[in-house]
């Protein structure tokens, strides 16, 4: 970065630029913000010299203009027409970078709560109001909330997205600087909305690892998982053979479900989510609609580790008759 856009960015305030797509939004941010300004320069310099040529009493030729005005005209409303037309084009792409995380992106979950941030890293470590993050890797949140509207706001990442219960999003960035930066939540969320702060903690891939490793007690999700499974009756219905007739889940993620509508749906996330809290939404073709929805019932953490579980089945893991009889 040449040292004036460094001291730009001081005067301008900005925090600093922690992800690979932070100086790309500053880059955008800031030519807008010259461009605009150079905009009403030009037309308030104008103004004000006109003004003053044409002021009452001065000497100055008042006859009709002879010149075609249509190209005056012609060429203002394209020159700016092309010029953020362009900006237009920047920004989408700028947009689209952010919006898709590489295949390769390393998942953690944030779950919003009034009033903090629940982080749940992939090895099951959990943490409030910090997330650690290794450098120099794409990373994407999955981003859920338990109650209300929250925004998950990193502003050294230039990177802001609502939080909506009862729905999933993904956030992705790339840290490139190691170092301790401010999280926010940027939506009013209750009346302790405003201590609704914490950190982001960027470390060397080697620190992060040890770091994630210095956890001494990580919970053994399948464990967890298959309990929780048992805990809010799954079991009962979609363990096989069951006296209920209810759809077996080994191998049902990621697989194709005909549903009773006769569409298809992939059963990623986002569909094991809304199965459990909406069932009647997608039914499947050749069951009916009984299961009853555990919106409500099931906390956030616990229904992640329930999908983390659910995902892991399939015909090698499938619960075994022990488990059925010890979950
Ligand atoms: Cu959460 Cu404001």
């Amino acid at each position: 970065m040449p040292a004036s856009a460094v001291s730009l960015v001081a005067f301008l305030g900005l925090p600093a630029r922690a992800s690979a797509l932070a100086s790309r939004v500053d880059a955008l941010f800031i030519t807008q913000l010259v461009v605009s300004g150079l905009m009403v320069g030009l037309l308030l310099a104008l103004n004000l010299y006109f003004l003053y040529r044409y002021r009452r009493g001065a000497k100055v030729d008042r006859r009709p203009l002879e010149i075609s005005e249509w190209k005056i005209e012609t060429a203002w409303i394209v020159a700016t027409l092309v010029t953020f037309i362009a900006f237009f084009f920047w920004g989408a792409r700028l947009y689209v970078d952010e919006e898709k995380a590489p295949a390769v992106a390393y998942d953690i979950a944030v779950t919003g709560r009034q009033w903090m941030w629940d982080v749940r890293q992939p090895n099951g470590r959990r943490e409030f109001n910090t997330l650690h993050v290794p450098s120099g890797r794409p990373v994407r949140l999955s981003l859920t909330s338990e109650d209300v509207i929250h925004s998950f706001y990193v502003p050294a990442f230039r990177m802001k997205q609502d939080v909506v219960p009862g729905k999933r999003v993904t956030l992705w960035f790339n840290a490139t600087r190691e170092g301790t930066y401010s999280l926010f939540c940027a939506e009013f969320c209750g009346t302790k909305h405003s201590a609704m702060i914490g950190e982001i903690v960027v470390q060397s891939p080697s620190d992060y690892a040890q770091w994630l490793a210095s956890d001494a007690t990580p919970q053994p999700d399948r464990l967890r998982g298959r309990e929780l499974f048992a805990k809010y009756s799954c079991s009962g219905c979609h363990d096989q053979p069951s006296a209920i007739h209810a759809p077996s889940l080994v191998g049902v993620f990621g697989s194709s479900i005909p549903l009773d509508n006769g569409e298809f749906v992939r059963a990623d996330e986002t569909y094991l989510r809304d199965s459990i809290l909406q069932p009647a939404k997608q039914v499947i073709a050749g069951y009916q609609p009984i299961m009853p929805s555990f919106q409500g019932v099931i906390p956030e953490s616990d229904l992640l580790e329930l999908i983390a579980y659910i995902e892991t089945l399939n015909e090698s893991t499938a619960p075994t008759a022990a488990d059925a009889a010890h979950p």
